[in-house]
């Protein structure tokens, strides 16, 4: 008998973060989430989440960014293993491990991408034969940007988020992420002042925001220089309000020769798009080596949403 015999069955899922290229912010509805448009890219930055079975329902965090990540039972990533339990009539509890690079309260779904990798991995452990479809209503339950990162690539995103629609892109594209060096940015926090600055601005939010056609065409034909010329957050200027060195590092970025860059989703991490994986090389030195920022992340898009990483014993 083997040791792998052995010792306990465990799935591990590899998920990616997200940046949101356009994020169209429309009114706010009748169960207080806005309705908005979005185009998400699925990035190279990943978390691991590994479950196996356990005795209680208990989540472990390691890595980079594994401070301020809750382990009690509001933690994302075990929300989503009791929620597809629960949804599947499974009793037994697991224990999920998590490796956590993306980082924390940074507009880059960390979270959320953890509740993705929880679905994918406890649906593979308790081989339960789901469809892709069912796993992302589950996966709606948790937040408005878990069911992309079950997709990844390079999608529109409506309603509140939760409904998925692949967009077509061509090629790679080649991003610079600067996580804020501070405390994260809360989402409803943002959602709030994006409200405030629209009503002291007297804008009426439009009721139907759709996808700016340059961006569906930009990423068509694979072209960073357009695709950068139309990045747009509609949450950017509450962001900023509310973290006035963002507004400082986005136009850094911009001195140093990136070809467009934005806070990502709610903040505060700041994306940068770039020519090249070369320009996006002397991006992230111009930052480190003057000393703007000392934490700066390369990874290109799109990438493949959630998936088990096969082992040698599958
Ligand atoms: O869906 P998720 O859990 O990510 O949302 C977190 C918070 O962000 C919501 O409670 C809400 O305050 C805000 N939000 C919103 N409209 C959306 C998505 C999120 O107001 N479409």
């Amino acid at each position: 008998m083997t040791s792998a015999l052995l010792s306990p069955p465990s799935v591990t899922a590899r998920v990616p973060a997200k940046v949101n290229l356009e994020l169209l912010v429309g009114p706010v509805r009748d169960d207080g989430f806005h309705t908005l448009s979005t185009v998400y890219q699925a990035v190279s930055l990943h978390d691991t989440v590994t479950v196996r079975p356990a005795q209680e329902w208990e989540v472990a965090v390691h890595g980079t960014f594994a401070d301020g990540v809750p382990t009690t039972a509001d933690n994302l990533a075990l929300r989503a293993a009791t929620l597809l339990a629960e949804a599947a009539d499974v009793v037994e509890p697991v224990h999920v491990t998590i490796r956590k690079e993306i980082p924390v309260a940074g507009g880059m779904a960390g979270g959320s991408a953890d509740a993705a990798a929880t679905l994918v991995a406890c649906e593979h452990l308790w081989d339960l034969g789901m469809t892709k479809d069912a796993l992302c209503d589950i996966a709606a339950e948790l937040g408005s940007d878990v069911p992309f990162l079950l997709h990844g690539g390079t999608a529109v995103g409506s309603g509140r988020g939760e409904i998925v629609t692949p967009a077509l892109a061509r090629g790679t594209f080649h991003w610079v992420f600067v996580p804020s060096t501070g405390t994260g940015l809360s989402t409803p926090a943002v959602y709030g002042e994006h409200d405030r600055i629209v009503a002291r601005r007297g804008l009426t939010p439009d009721p139907d925001p759709t996808p700016n056609p340059a961006m569906m065409s930009a990423l068509l034909g694979g072209d960073a220089e357009a695709l950068a010329a139309v990045l747009h957050n509609d949450l950017q200027d509450a962001a900023v309000a509310l973290r006035p060195d963002l507004g400082d590092l986005i136009d850094a970025g911009m001195g140093f020769g990136a070809l467009g860059g934005l806070v990502s989703g709610s903040g505060p991490t700041v994306a940068f798009l770039c020519a090249d994986a070369e320009a996006a090389i002397d991006l992230a030195v111009s930052f480190t080596a003057s000393g703007t920022a000392t934490n700066v992340v390369r990874a290109t898009g799109p990438v493949a949403g959630a998936q088990v990483v096969p082992t040698s014993r599958a």
